[in-house]
């Protein structure tokens, strides 16, 4: 049977883990909508997508998640241009790394305002277009090995990520009877901009190869693989849960 291309929007998908996930749709030759904060860079991985990474279509636009009226702009934009929503991937996320008796009250709500409240926006707006149209849908929450432990410098972040994952079986709840699943991934150490900073010093590095067990940091594509398995046909039945993927190392007490 010929392969529809699915409408994929996935926030924060510029570069990192969301561009990624994107490239991994893209290789399906879904039609994509890279929503991101900065326009200039959401408009260029559009443009690497349809050239070279096999998505039947892509555009880019700005949106800033943790503002409602941005989010709505977004949606209306990709109804108008593409008609439906299939699925969502929340994945714009931010992480300070501030020590929690540091942190000044406008550090904690803007993480709480992107990571969890901007999850939020996306998911209840995409979610009225997804009943609408009556042909069900996927909801995918990017969280964190952070939604269940967390340290002095992630307390945002986790509090965000615990947050969101009750967000996603909140909605799965809520939408399983249009059809509509609601999953979460929760990645564990993935080089990008994020973390670079981290992880490509000497120690860290090391550390990396005793604490996953599978022996390497991992890498956006690891996640999009995971996505595109959550928006499948045979993830039809999967609704409320969170897929880790961290090469074992939550499992791991080494
Ligand atoms: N990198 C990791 O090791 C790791 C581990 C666990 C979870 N995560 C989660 O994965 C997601 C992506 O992380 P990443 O490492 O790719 O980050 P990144 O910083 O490399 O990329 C984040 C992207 O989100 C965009 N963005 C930031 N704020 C936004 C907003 N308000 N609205 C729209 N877009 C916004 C940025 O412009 C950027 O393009 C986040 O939710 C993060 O918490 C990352």
């Amino acid at each position: 049977m010929e392969y529809t291309p699915r409408v994929v929007i996935i926030t924060g998908a510029a570069r990192g883990i969301g561009y990624g996930i994107a490239e991994c749709f893209a290789a399906k030759g879904d039609r994509l909508v890279i929503a991101d904060l900065d326009r200039a860079a959401a408009e260029r991985a559009a443009a690497g997508l349809t050239e070279s990474a096999g998505a039947s279509e892509a555009i880019g636009l700005a949106c800033d998640v943790a503002d409602r009226a941005s989010v709505r702009a977004m949606i209306d934009a990709v109804i108008e241009r593409m008609g439906r929503i299939d699925v969502l991937v929340n994945n714009a996320g931010i992480c300070p790394f501030v020590d929690v008796m540091e942190m000044t009250p406008e550090t904690w709500e803007r993480t709480i305002d992107v990571n969890l409240n901007g999850a939020f926006h996306c998911t209840q707006i995409a979610a009225e277009h997804m009943i609408a149209a009556g042909d069900g849908g996927r909801v995918i929450f990017i969280t964190s090995l952070a939604e269940n432990v967390t340290g002095p410098a992630q307390v945002d972040y986790g509090a965000s990520k615990g947050g969101l994952r009750m967000t996603m079986v909140g909605f799965a709840t809520a939408l399983g009877r249009h059809g509509i699943t609601c999953n979460a991934i929760a990645p564990g150490m993935i080089l990008t901009d994020m973390t670079r900073h981290h992880w490509e010093q000497p120690g860290p590095a090391e550390e990396i190869k005793v604490r996953v067990p599978v022996g390497r940091i991992g890498t956006p594509t690891d996640i999009g693989n995971a996505a595109v398995f959550l928006a499948s046909k045979e993830a039809e039945y999967i609704s409320g849960v969170t897929l880790r993927v961290d090469g074992g190392h939550q499992a791991c007490c080494v």
